[in-house]
């Protein structure tokens, strides 16, 4: 298979590229926007699990513009380090921490943030269970973080997976945001589970104290938000996005796009610094792994940078 069958197959992941962006998540958020207008008013953004930078860069564009305001901030957490983006503070640390929600308000000089994104994802193991599972206590982590660092009234977005849980999830929204709407773009595939809620005024219980624990999915909890019924049933409508005559992040395009408009390969805006599987891969090189069982190709530069392994 040549470099560019990954092109053919992945129309988002070929355009990021083209268009300079770090992943193909970048549409994702975009689409949103288009959807929700994310960015109006927004002057302090918080852009949790960012890594490689996708979201950071349309936040940085979106928000600062060509004038580049001096008056926007935008701070990137991620665990993993990041490449760097003008305009945009990071924090190599994680979104669990309460110590990073107190940096976060550091940087923002005691003000709280307009808008808070997380496309948060933990490496999938495969095991849809788990997975679901994982991203959902990450996506509560989001919540926690957010509650320290949003303003009232603000607006909070973040990938969920829409698996049996998700009712669950959704009432916890509620509970903070008066509004809470799911929603697909049209860059993220149907095959996967991927949505995003875009949860807007944020509106916290009197009284509430912003803490970091996740008492919901610890097996404590002894309703089942499934079987309510009536005006006790959680309903969060669900909206498709971005423009439907976008490109199907689904189907298979040709390389040559438009008549006259001859294809050229570009190769990824920014590779990892730092991945994950680095090592692995130095380890196969210097024969120092145990076992050769399933031949396994380690990830060249020019993977799809969507470093979550599900390309969603
Ligand atoms: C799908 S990637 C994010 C892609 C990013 N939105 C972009 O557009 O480039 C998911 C990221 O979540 C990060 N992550 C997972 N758990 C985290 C945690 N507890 N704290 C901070 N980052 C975390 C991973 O390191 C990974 O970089």
């Amino acid at each position: 298979m040549g470099r560019s069958s990954k092109d053919k197959r992945d129309i988002y992941y070929r355009l990021a590229k083209e268009e300079g962006w770090r992943a193909r998540s970048a549409f994702k958020l975009l689409q949103l926007d288009h959807e929700f207008n994310l960015f109006t008013g927004v002057h302090r953004a918080v852009d949790l699990c960012a890594a490689p930078g996708s979201w950071s860069q349309v936040l940085s564009r979106k928000l600062r513009g060509k004038e580049e305001q001096q008056e926007v901030k935008i701070v990137a957490v991620d665990l993993q380090a990041m490449a760097p983006l003008p305009g945009v503070t990071q924090i190599q640390g994680d979104i669990t921490k309460v110590s990073t929600a107190q940096e976060i308000i550091r940087h923002f000089e005691g003000h709280p943030a307009d808008l808070v994104v997380c496309d948060g994802a933990p490496d999938v193991t495969g095991l849809h269970d788990v997975d679901e599972y994982i991203q959902a206590q990450l996506l509560l982590a989001a919540l926690n973080i957010t509650t320290h660092v949003l303003k009232p009234e603000g607006t909070f977005v973040a990938k969920i997976f829409r698996g049996k849980d998700v009712t669950l999830l959704y009432s916890q929204l509620k509970i903070f945001f008066s509004s809470v709407t799911c929603s697909k773009p049209r860059s993220s595939r149907n095959s996967s589970i991927e949505a995003f809620v875009v949860c807007q005024n944020y509106s916290p219980p009197a009284g509430y104290v912003p803490n970091m624990s996740n008492p919901l999915l610890d097996h404590s909890y002894d309703v089942d938000f499934n079987q309510l019924e009536g005006p006790n049933r959680v309903i969060v409508p669900f909206l498709a996005c971005g423009d439907l005559s976008a490109f199907d992040a689904d189907r298979t395009y040709p390389l040559q796009l438009a008549e006259g408009k001859e294809y050229q390969y570009t190769p990824p805006t920014q590779p990892p610094i730092h991945p994950p599987y680095q090592q692995a891969c130095q380890l196969r090189r210097d024969n120092q792994l145990s076992k050769e069982e399933a031949p396994s190709v380690c990830p060249s530069q020019d993977q799809d940078q969507d470093q979550t392994g599900t390309s969603s």
